[in-house]
């Protein structure tokens, strides 16, 4: 199966990617895009964990702010680097190591990825959308190549960002509805079926004694991210991209319903919203995850943690 990733690269993006690795898939791109944190930090995030982790794909820059809105990061939740950590954290990059960014953007490159094609492509998109509308603006005749696109964001309930919105929904709205104005396959993976995967402190224990080279470091990241919820009073913490990356890995971990979704734009108080109409099935402009088999997520992710742990 062709697959690309576009991410914004916080933690839960990274802990996407090992579990789509673990799955076996192979990973033709990553796109990076402004979201957790601006596009230069985003982008030594990339490339850092790519050190770290042995990654061999291509990494593209993308957009550094969204179609029409102010940039807005997670900052306030989870500091400068997008990425917090109960101790180590991911190397800063030094210029010899930014030497595998790819000199293509996200939009050139993943016109030529598709072009390419034989078989058609999966995409995985685990921040604002605003690569992806960009595109579908830009190649319209190239979107039939793409068979889903999986993205966490939305909601079907309340928000995080704010009690309307999800963090990847507020940040670019508009890139959302370019994206469902496009007629591109979108299956959805809200906050609120992410929200029933979670961790426990606990679960890093277990990479506190694995032997690999990075496994100290990928023990402090999990505590760290715990950490956003236990520092706030909460006993979990919520698996958010993950989720959307066993939507891919393992199909029948997310069961999917057609829907018909709107969201609310830039400029309004509803800024971010992912209006669902559950009444219009037959005016559907999109899948939304409503089923989770949260047990099963919850362990491909663990396990695909405890794999890159000890290697
Ligand atoms: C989403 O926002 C980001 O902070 C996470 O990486 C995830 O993609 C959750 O709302
Ligand atoms: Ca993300």
């Amino acid at each position: 199966m062709p697959l690309w990733v576009d991410t914004d690269m916080g933690f839960d993006d990274l802990m996407a990617i090992f579990l789509l690795q673990q799955a076996g898939l192979k990973i033709d791109g990553l796109s990076l895009v402004a979201g957790n944190a601006p596009i230069e930090q985003v982008t030594r995030n990339a490339i850092a964990a790519a050190g770290c982790f042995g990654w061999s794909w291509p990494i593209h820059r993308g957009a550094a702010h969204p179609i029409r809105a102010e940039p807005e990061t997670a900052a306030a939740i989870l500091g400068e680097t997008g990425m917090q950590s109960a101790g180590r954290q991911l190397p800063i990059p030094d210029n010899a190591a930014m030497m595998i960014l790819s000199q293509t953007n996200a939009i050139d490159a993943l016109s030529v990825w598709l072009d390419d094609l034989e078989s058609p492509a999966t995409i995985l998109a685990l921040g604002p959308l605003t690569n992806i509308a960009e595109f579908s603006k830009a190649h319209p005749d190239l979107t039939g190549e793409i068979s889903q696109l999986v993205w966490m964001g939305g909601s079907a309930g309340a928000g995080n960002h704010t009690p309307h919105a999800e963090f990847n929904a507020y940040v670019d709205p508009e890139a959302v509805d370019i994206v469902l104005n496009a007629g591109l396959p979108l299956r959805m993976v809200g906050l609120d079926v992410c929200r029933t995967v979670t961790m426990v402190p606990e679960d890093g224990a277990e990479l506190r004694v694995a032997t690999g080279k990075q496994a100290d470091l990928l023990a402090n990241l999990l505590e760290g991210y715990i950490q956003i919820a236990t520092s706030r009073g909460r006993e979990t913490m919520a698996v958010y991209d993950p989720t959307a990356a066993a939507a891919i890995a393992d199909p029948d971990a997310v069961g999917f319903i057609p829907a018909h979704m709107r969201i609310h734009p830039t400029g309004t108080e509803k800024r971010g919203m992912t209006e669902i109409d559950f009444s219009s099935q037959n005016r559907s402009n999109m899948m939304l995850a409503t089923q989770v088999d949260n047990i099963r997520v919850r362990s491909l992710t663990l396990q695909a943690l405890q794999a890159e742990a000890e290697r």
